[in-house]
């Protein structure tokens, strides 16, 4: 299977900075017409100058994705004024480092809304053309869906539940031409590791990727149709390894973050 880029109408949400903006240059430099999505007007126009210089046709929307009423007419917008998405990227989310014992269930139904509810809405509004038009989906999770970390439950909890998604969608979706993916980013160096009203991150930072690192990976996903994929690829074996012990894993995790200094 090969997948070709150019030409294809992309739309990347989240995509002022991080991983977003990344991705969305990557598929503009490969001749793709991308649309970018988010809240900061400044940032966006930024990246759009500089998908513009590859893919004049690009555009961008000032929007919040996590106000869920807006989700819908928001996908009319975006697949009218592209033409017909043919790559919807589920990128926009946000962290929630905080053990525990000090959340609250507002901030779980937050993190919840934009990192689960707002893809999985834009998904099924943009469904039907996706599916008329052989389509990809690709929904940018995290190994904390895989892993739950300590100090990340309601995060952990929001990206499982994207996953779980993604993988029950692929299935049912077999008989399409629709191919849905899903990417587990490890440690990424962006602005997710320094947004306020979060703990300092319990991963270690000297171990970040640059950001320019998830493009290729992701390339070449589409090109194969590979279901998940895990960036670095070695979280994959850490994953193995707790899927066969759950409790020695999950030790392991108490004994890391005591060794940071976390209460475990
Ligand atoms: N970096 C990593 O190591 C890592 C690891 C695992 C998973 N991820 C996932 O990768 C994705 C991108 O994160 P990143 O690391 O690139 O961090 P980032 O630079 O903070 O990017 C997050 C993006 O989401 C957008 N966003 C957040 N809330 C939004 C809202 N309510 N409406 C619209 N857009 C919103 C932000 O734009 P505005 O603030 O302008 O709205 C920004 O463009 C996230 O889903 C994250 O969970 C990252």
């Amino acid at each position: 299977m090969s997948y070709s880029l150019a030409g294809k109408k992309v739309l990347v949400t989240g995509a002022s900075s991080g991983i977003g903006a990344a991705l969305a240059e990557g598929f503009a430099e490969r001749g793709a017409v991308v649309g970018i999505c988010a809240r900061r007007e400044d940032r966006l126009r930024d990246v759009l100058e500089r998908l513009r210089a590859h893919s004049p046709g690009s555009r961008s929307w000032v929007v919040d994705l996590s106000e869920l009423d807006g989700i819908e007419s928001f996908a009319r917008r975006a697949d009218d004024e592209l033409d017909g998405i043919d790559v919807l990227v589920n990128n926009a989310g946000v962290p929630k480092r905080r053990s525990v014992t000090e959340l609250s269930p507002d901030v779980v139904d937050a993190v919840m809304a934009i990192n689960y509810s707002s893809p999985v809405r834009l998904t099924l509004a943009l469904l039907p053309g996706l599916i008329n038009r052989g389509g990809r989906i690709v929904n940018i999770s995290s190994v904390a869906a895989r892993l739950g970390p300590g100090t990340e439950a309601a995060y952990a909890a929001s990206k499982a539940a994207l996953t779980a998604w993604s993988e029950a969608m692929c299935v049912d979706l077999a008989d399409t031409d629709v191919k849905v993916h899903v990417v587990n980013p490890g440690i990424i160096d962006t602005e997710l590791f320094r947004l306020p009203d979060n703990d300092e991150p319990i991963a270690d930072m000297s171990m970040a990727l640059p950001v320019d690192a998830i493009v290729q990976p992701v390339v070449e996903q589409l090109d194969s149709g590979t279901f998940e994929i895990y960036v670095p690829e070695w979280f994959r074996d850490v994953v193995a390894g707790k899927v066969a012990d759950p409790d020695a894993f999950l030790q392991g995790s108490i004994e890391y973050l005591r060794s940071r200094g976390v209460a475990g």
